[in-house]
């Protein structure tokens, strides 16, 4: 199931920008694959699964969190 149709990224794509990239948001997993957002409608979804493919060992979900929090925190202004 793509999680980005505009880039073709998949749950795969978004585990393996995770682990191998250690990417905590999206900008990051369209980065470590080289491509750039086009329409933005997959940051909630993205979000989501960067969620559960972190670990908390290395404070990777915390790092998810603030992430989140702070693009929330932007997208209100
Ligand atoms: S679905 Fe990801 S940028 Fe459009």
């Amino acid at each position: 199931m793509f999680v980005c149709v505009c880039n073709a990224l998949n749950q795969g794509d978004v585990k393996r920008a995770a682990t191998e990239g250690n990417a905590t948001r999206p900008a990051e997993v369209f980065r470590f694959h080289g491509c750039q957002p086009q329409c933005g409608k997959c940051a909630c979804h993205m979000r989501s699964e960067l969620s559960q493919h972190c670990c908390s060992a290395d404070g990777a979900q915390d790092r998810v969190i603030a992430n989140v929090a702070a693009d929330q925190a932007i997208a209100a202004e």
